[in-house]
């Protein structure tokens, strides 16, 4: 549909600086090489282990390094940009220029799909930068500090969902490789009957999630008096994309399993940016049902945190079991 507004043109007509514009296009740009890389797979040998591991100790696709690779290179290229910090990196990348902005991103979420050919995607939080060169504690910037937030998925359709601060907007990706305008004014619905999490975790959580889960499971003969339906995609992009455009709640909390991690998800190129995005489309986006992770002061660069997002009269249901 070659009339919808191209999402070149609707940052035309954005009140953002210009700076902002071109960091969002160039981010773009980078999710359009990703997703070729992402769509041809074992055609240009992209799948599989890359050998490594990441600082989170978890081991390293070829996919991460690859998109990781673009997106830092397309975004230290871009004047606008004082330096960028990753999921796949230890610590941030200064450009070797100034810059009114700092990115920070996961190239490639949900790694566990990759190999199995299911989706995955791109998330990426873009804050403002001081003046000079950025040192880690510049980018420790709470979720409210956020200039915009994004995310692209590869799935069944290439998207790229936006936010700048006054609502969501999604491109999708056209044949001819343009981004247009799809999914104007997106908002998640209040109410669900849909709920997201690993249950195979089940044993681990604490008291309380295990009210709320056993509430939802028993459905109509239980506390909530209705039916629920699960979904987990394994990929926290394809799960939240699911929220904004049908609504349901999405559930990383923390679990014993490692007691002395907060939760699985990180903040700053996670939760953070997802948050913005469903809080911008009416959604709420805390860690424990209560506490908004926007408002979470960072204190790493590759902190966690526990998650409980989605339709806003459901987390208050998860906030008070
Ligand atoms: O980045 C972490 C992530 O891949 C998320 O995208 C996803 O929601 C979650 O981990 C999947 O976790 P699990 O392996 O427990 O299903």
């Amino acid at each position: 549909m070659t009339d919808r507004i191209s999402l070149d043109d609707h940052l035309g007509t954005l009140d953002a600086p210009e700076g902002l514009k071109t960091v969002l296009r160039v981010v773009a740009g980078a999710c359009v090489d990703i997703r070729k890389v992402v769509a041809e797979g074992a055609l240009v040998g992209a799948l599989g282990a890359s050998g490594a591991v990441n600082v989170q100790d978890e081991e390293q696709k070829k996919l991460d390094v690859i998109s990781n690779d673009i997106l830092t290179a397309a975004l230290l290229a871009c004047h606008a940009v004082a330096g960028v910090a990753s999921e796949e990196m230890e610590t941030v990348q200064p450009a070797d220029h100034a810059g009114d902005y700092l990115a920070l991103f996961d190239p490639l979420d949900g790694s566990s799909n990759i190999d199995i050919n299911a989706p995955v995607g791109t998330i990426v939080s873009v804050l403002r930068a001081p003046q000079g060169t950025p040192t880690e504690a510049d980018f420790l910037q709470s979720g409210r500090s956020q200039v915009a937030a994004l995310y692209a998925l590869y799935g069944a359709q290439t998207m790229l969902v936006l936010t700048t601060g006054s609502g969501v907007k999604g491109f999708t990706l056209s044949a001819d490789g343009e981004w247009r305008l799809t999914h104007d004014a997106i908002a998640v619905s209040p109410d669900t009957k849909e709920f997201a999490i690993n249950m195979s975790n089940q044993r681990h959580w604490s008291e309380a999630v295990q009210r709320y889960v056993d509430g939802v499971l028993k459905g109509a003969d239980g506390p909530r008096g209705k039916n629920f339906n699960m979904r987990w995609v394994a990929a926290m992009v394809a799960d939240v994309h699911r929220i904004l455009m049908r609504g349901g709640v999405f559930l990383y909390p923390w679990d014993r399993r490692e007691p002395e991690k907060p939760g699985k998800l990180r903040l700053m190129y996670e939760g953070n940016p997802m948050a913005l995005l469903v809080e911008q489309a009416g959604g709420k986006a805390t860690t424990d049902g209560t506490q908004a992770i926007l408002d979470v002061q960072p204190e790493q660069l590759h902190q966690r945190i526990p998650v409980a997002l989605g339709s806003a009269n459901e987390i208050d249901a998860y906030a008070g079991v």
